[in-house]
């Protein structure tokens, strides 16, 4: 009963109050506005920017709609202001008011009504006090546009002045050099022979000529000879006109016959990676086409001790030399195979697949520097083992690893071509260990599985490497002095069957900068030991 009484109670009141909700609706009342209501009276105002009417009378308007409106006439030298209320439903003087819901009277003007005529309505209490003439408005936006687009516009032709000055500075200055013939980009100091007996050097920068004009090339004497090339000994002329006697560089040219245009393709493109820049890396100038000759050509620095093999054949070397040119072609390797710049940036890791001591050469300060990028590989971390296939059993039969040998590389894994280059690598170490004067008797040069004929073929090495896993000796003599025993231990595990056995590029190098003190302590007795060079310099090309 209780319970009922109770819910009784709450129904009548919550009927009671939705009632009271509806009537009070009812009641609301619109608010009528206030404006200034003055009807016609003069005033000073010039029909420009902003104007307050003075209007001292503020009316309520009579209908709940009505909204304030001024208007400004001049009729000759008669200015008024009308202020007044006005239902925008209805015209004034035969105009239909526009913009009446704005909280400012912004005022426009209205032709054709036979004389200079603004008006403007607004719909906040006394809001056609203050007027707003609609050029104002303009010139404000304008005002407000100029202010923040001119310094950008300022800015933009500074710049774009600038960059075209910049542009032009830099032809003018490219087409002089280019006439007078001075050095193109000789950045690197130890690079291009200079021809002066020294080993001084410049650099294009691993740049394409992509100039249309071809280099002032003298041709010299051939210095090399590969299977898709010859390598020339050349003069890079450059310096003043007018007389004078011209200055000149000395290059090495590698000339390519159209035939041989993938070859020189493939080089090119691996000196063009600016990452491969090194010094133990044969310094790249540019390449070219040259049509007349149908011939491509690469231009580098030139190094007038030629390559290893004919030094080796030349030359019984000290520790300190074996340690200078084991220890930069070691450097250079892994410079090749490293997938970062000494600075620690990205870089593509490069495979050279022909490693062997007739493809590095030997520079004035007894460094190695790598050169015939002819079979080089890119190691894309997104080449398909498809791509790499591709590319097949390549190289030298005499350098190649057992798994190169029979055709077994591990495409898969990009290590795999890094590991066949170490094996190369190793056998050139040994050719250097053999004609050092450290190890005892020196015997004539003779390269790794010199008894071979001499272009051993696959078939034979697969005879040598892999059936009776034969490598060159390593006789105990050698191993008398400290250095050459830690090189040799550092060959027998570059050149191990198994190639993830095999040590990297990088840690043969620090091998040998480990062993930098032992350079210091042997090499005054070597230098003794050594037998004069000119006995064995041939003719240098
Ligand atoms: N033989 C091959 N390339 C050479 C070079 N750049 N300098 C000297 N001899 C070379």
């Amino acid at each position: 009963m209780e319970l009922l009484r109770f819910s009784a109670f709450w129904c009548g009141t919550i009927l009671f109050g939705s009632f009271l909700l509806e009537e009070t609706e009812a009641m609301i009342i619109k608010v009528k506005r206030l404006c200034k209501f003055c009807d016609e009276q003069a005033t000073n105002c010039t029909g420009k920017g902003r104007c307050k009417v003075e209007c001292d009378r503020t009316a309520i308007c009579p209908q709940e709609d009505d909204v304030c409106v001024s208007v400004w006439r001049k009729r000759d030298d008669n200015v008024t202001f009308d202020t007044v209320c006005h239902n925008p439903a209805q015209r004034l003087y035969g105009l239909v008011l526009e913009n009446y819901n704005n909280s400012k009277c912004e005022m426009k003007e209205r032709k054709g009504m036979g004389a200079e005529f603004f008006i403007c309505s607004c719909s906040e209490d006394e809001c056609n006090e203050h007027i707003i003439f609609n050029s104002y408005v303009a010139s404000q936006v304008v005002a407000v546009i100029l202010v923040s687009l001119v310094p950008l516009m300022v800015m933009a032709v500074v710049v774009i002045t600038s960059f075209y000055c910049y542009r032009v500075y830099r032809q003018r200055q490219a087409s002089s050099r280019r006439k007078k013939g001075p050095p193109l980009d000789f950045s690197d100091a130890h690079a291009i022979m200079i021809d002066d007996g020294s080993d001084s050097s410049s650099t294009l920068a691993n740049n394409l000529n992509h100039n249309t004009e071809l280099l002032p090339i003298e041709l010299d004497v051939q210095v090399g000879k590969g299977r898709f090339a010859e390598v020339y000994k050349a003069k890079l002329k450059q310096g003043s006109s007018g007389g004078e006697e011209q200055g000149f560089e000395t290059v090495a040219i590698k000339i390519f016959r159209y035939e041989e245009y993938a070859s020189w393709k493939n080089e090119k493109d691996i000196f063009s990676d600016a990452d491969l820049r090194h010094e133990n890396v044969l310094h790249f100038l540019t390449a070219e086409e040259r049509k007349v000759q149908r011939q491509y050509w690469l231009i580098t620095a030139y190094h007038p001790r030629g390559n290893l093999q004919e030094y080796l054949s030349h030359h019984i070397i000290s520790w300190c030399d074996l340690w200078l040119l084991g220890s930069s072609l070691s450097s250079g390797v892994a410079h090749l195979h490293s997938d970062h710049t000494s600075c620690g940036r990205y870089k593509v890791a490069i495979a050279h697949r022909d490693i062997k001591s007739s493809n590095i050469l030997v520079k004035s300060d007894l460094t190695c520097c790598l050169c015939d990028f002819g079979l080089a590989q890119r190691l894309d971390n997104n080449l398909s083992v498809d791509e790499l296939a591709n590319s097949g059993q390549v190289g030298t039969a005499r350098y190649m690893a057992p798994e190169v040998l029979e055709s077994r590389i591990n495409l898969e894994n990009i290590e795999s071509f890094k590991q066949a280059d170490v094996y190369s690598m190793a056998l050139v170490l040994w050719e250097i260990i053999s004609r050092c004067s450290a190890i005892g008797e020196v015997k004539e040069y003779e390269p790794p599985f010199g008894n071979l004929r001499e272009h051993p073929c696959v078939e034979s090495m697969k005879d040598s490497v892999l059936r009776d896993r034969g490598r060159p000796e390593i006789p105990n003599s050698w191993i008398n002095h400290p250095g050459i025993q830690i090189v040799c231990a550092s060959i027998e595990d570059c050149w191990d069957h198994d190639p993830e056995a095999r040590l990297t590029a990088q840690c043969v190098a620090e091998r040998f900068d480990e062993m930098e003190y032992l350079d210091k302590l042997s090499d005054r007795s070597d230098s003794e030991e050594k037998i004069p060079e000119e006995i064995f310099v041939v003719d240098e090309k």
